[in-house]
């Protein structure tokens, strides 16, 4: 399972990435009484400083661990927030929200139309109407030059990882994979070598725009210059327009 091991390195592997942008956009479009969701909330590196600016948001993540990294940080700062262990694919919800997004290459570990489609289908019938849906998705041409044949290795305190990707395009899809290995210590100066893979999909951008629509959904702004420290993404603001 994905995030087993990564959760452990995520947030120092993130480090270079300005959340704050994303924070931003999310004021930008949601008032300060709303509810909101953030699917596939990971290590809550966007949930927990709007929770922490007062937003009430839930959060839903398919990793244990990850969700109890946000935990944790949730607890410290003596925060609260409903998290939820999950497929947004097989996202159910009781309560409506303003605004859901989906955040850091999130929506690209959904890799085929169906899931895709069932997951616009369920944020559709989790929000308000006039609800909006925010997530990004990278550039293919971005991914395929940094992500082709790449290898990165960090060596921590008392442990190491290497992570290895490579890509693959086929009919205007592109597919990344990823591998990690992790050094783990052990006992008696032993590592154990650990391994998780994570597939990643990213559709041409007229894909995500037409399931959006087919599901009721409009598109309010596509931020075209969404960088995050020169990594090219687009931002889709939509918003649920009929019911
Ligand atoms: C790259 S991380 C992004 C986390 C967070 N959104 C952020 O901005 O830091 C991707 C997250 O998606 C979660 N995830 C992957 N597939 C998922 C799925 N089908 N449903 C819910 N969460 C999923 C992973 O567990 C991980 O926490």
């Amino acid at each position: 399972m994905a995030y087993e091991l990564l959760y452990k390195v995520y947030d120092s592997l993130m480090s270079h990435v300005p959340y704050d942008r994303f924070i931003n956009v999310v004021k930008e479009y949601a008032d300060k009484n709303a509810v909101l969701l953030d699917l596939a909330c990971g290590t809550g590196k966007v949930l927990v400083p709007l929770v922490e600016e007062g937003y009430l948001i839930d959060g839903l993540d398919l990793s244990e661990e990850m969700l109890m990294v946000t935990r944790d940080k949730l607890q410290t700062k003596h925060l609260s927030s409903s998290l939820h262990l999950g497929r947004m694919e097989e996202l159910k919800v009781n309560s409506y929200y303003q605004l859901v997004y989906c955040f850091l290459d999130s929506i690209n570990y959904l890799t085929n139309i169906i899931d895709i489609d069932n997951t616009f289908q369920g944020v559709f019938d989790a929000l308000v109407q006039d609800g909006y849906f925010l997530f990004d998705v990278p550039d293919q041409n971005y991914i395929k030059k940094m992500f082709s044949n790449y290898c990165f290795v960090d060596e921590m305190e008392d442990s190491l990882y290497i992570w290895q990707t490579n890509t693959q395009k086929h009919n205007q899809i592109l597919t990344v994979y990823h591998q990690l290995t992790f050094f783990l210590p052990k006992t008696n100066h032993l590592y154990e070598k650990k391994q998780e893979f994570h597939t990643q999909v990213i559709f041409p951008l007229n894909i995500y725009i037409e399931l959006l629509q087919q599901n009721g959904f409009e598109i309010v702004n596509i931020i075209d210059d969404f960088l995050l420290d020169g990594s090219k993404r687009k931002l889709i603001v939509s918003k649920k327009c009929r019911s």
